[in-house]
């Protein structure tokens, strides 16, 4: 299996494979692509996981913000993340999830947070994130689904606020 960055040639197959994966739903196909033509989209955190040829699983970093008392905090959310149900349970969703914190950490970003399965997360160091201090009103969620990954040591310490997905995530 191979994990790179999205290209142009991936878009439409990206696509069928959010939708194959969320139950042949659209959804999170259209996120995507909202995603793509904003400016909260981030190139290199968009990645694939290719096997003989085919993508088969895609995760996708972007830009939000925590809005703190002494001004705003650049962080990223994590969404979607898809593996098609054909190869499922093998391992290329943590591949892709722990790939793309890799590279998020590289290029200097110190929280990564999520809405999802909080028994999914936790293995990729995700914890409730109202715990330490960081709330969401943008989404009516319960706690322990609202997660951070903290991937620059101290980085939660520093934080305190509200998470501000950005427009792509609402119609
Ligand atoms: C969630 C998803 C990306 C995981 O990909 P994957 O390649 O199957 O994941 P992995 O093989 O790395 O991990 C499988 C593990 O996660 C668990 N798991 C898989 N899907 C899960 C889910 N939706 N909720 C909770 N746990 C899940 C498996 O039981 C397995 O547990 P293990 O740690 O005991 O082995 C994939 O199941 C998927 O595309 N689901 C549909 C779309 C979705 O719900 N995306 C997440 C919300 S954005």
């Amino acid at each position: 299996m191979l994990i790179r960055t999205e290209t142009k040639d991936d878009f439409k197959h990206v696509f069928n494979l959010n939708y194959l994966a969320f139950e042949k739903r659209d959804d999170e196909a259209k996120l995507v692509e909202r995603i793509r033509f904003s400016n909260c989209f981030i190139r290199d955190l968009s990645l694939v996981a290719e096997e003989q040829g085919e993508i088969v699983g895609h995760v996708l970093l972007s830009k939000a913000k925590i809005i703190q008392e002494n001004g705003e905090k650049e962080v990223l959310v994590l969404a979607p993340v898809a593996v098609n149900p054909s190869v499922q349970k093998k391992g290329i969703g943590s591949n892709l999830i722990q790939e793309v914190l890799r590279r998020a950490k590289d290029l200097g970003y110190g929280l990564v947070l999520l809405i999802g399965h909080p028994t999914y997360y936790p293995k990729f160091d995700f914890q409730p994130a109202k715990q330490h201090g960081i709330e969401l009103t943008q989404f009516i969620v319960p706690d322990d689904v609202f997660m951070v990954c903290e991937l620059i040591e101290g980085e939660l310490q520093r934080t305190n606020g509200e998470l501000r997905y950005p427009p792509a995530f609402f119609r």
